[in-house]
């Protein structure tokens, strides 16, 4: 008989919607290298959200693409933020996504990278689909590398189903190429299901 997966025990992590800002927020440990910070407060979420994103991703945001997608409508931000009990720990995750009608497409994802493997995308995505749901989406597509394995698992694990690919959509800096995989799901919370 099979046994049942062991849990991970996930790290005691907040998530909250980018731009419900703390106040008095320490931005010491907050890796802002390769981000124009001129003239902007870097107290402010974006600054972490873009600091993550351009850790995670050869593709790189600057603070106005970040504050311009959020400002969209319909665009959902969500960041995680580690306990530290004070209420001040850092932020180690983020995931923006957009609803357009009764749809909803996660446009970026990233945990930190000495983050990762502990539930923390899990939580950003299960955190992500509740709030698509709360605004209206019944389907949430995204598009991942076919390379990808670590999100590939995550979205898998999550019910996603692949329902298309891209050919030579992603290009890397060694000059070759990826497809990209379209995976859907629908947002209807079964009995007994937790998102
Ligand atoms: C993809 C990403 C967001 C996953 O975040 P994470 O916090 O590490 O994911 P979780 O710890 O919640 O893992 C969720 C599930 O994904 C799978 N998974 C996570 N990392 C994995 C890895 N390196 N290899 C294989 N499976 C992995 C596991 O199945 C895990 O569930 P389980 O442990 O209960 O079986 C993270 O790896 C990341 O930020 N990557 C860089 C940015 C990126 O690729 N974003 C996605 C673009 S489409």
């Amino acid at each position: 008989m099979t046994q049942p997966k062991e849990r991970r025990t996930t790290p005691a992590v907040s998530v909250r919607t980018i731009g419900a800002e703390r106040s008095g927020v320490d931005v010491s440990g907050v890796d802002v290298s390769g981000v124009d910070v001129s003239g902007v407060d870097v107290s402010g979420d974006a600054v972490r959200v873009v600091a993550l994103q351009n850790a995670a991703f050869s593709q790189s945001w600057n603070l106005a693409d970040m504050r311009r997608i959020l400002a969209i409508p319909g665009a959902i931000g969500l960041i995680a933020e580690a306990d530290s009990g004070d209420g001040g720990g850092p932020a180690v995750g983020f995931v923006v996504v957009q609803r357009l009608a009764d749809q909803a497409e996660i446009i970026s994802i990233a945990v930190a990278e000495s983050w990762r493997g502990h539930g923390v995308g899990e939580r950003l995505m299960r955190a992500a689909m509740a709030s698509a749901i709360v605004v209206g989406a019944c389907e949430m597509f995204l598009e991942v590398a076919e390379d990808n394995m670590a999100a590939l698992a995550l979205y898998s694990g999550l019910g996603f189903e692949v329902v298309g690919r891209r050919s030579k959509y992603y290009s890397r800096s060694d000059g070759t190429r990826a497809d990209a995989l379209s995976m859907c799901r629908v947002l209807v919370i079964e009995e007994g299901e937790e998102v």
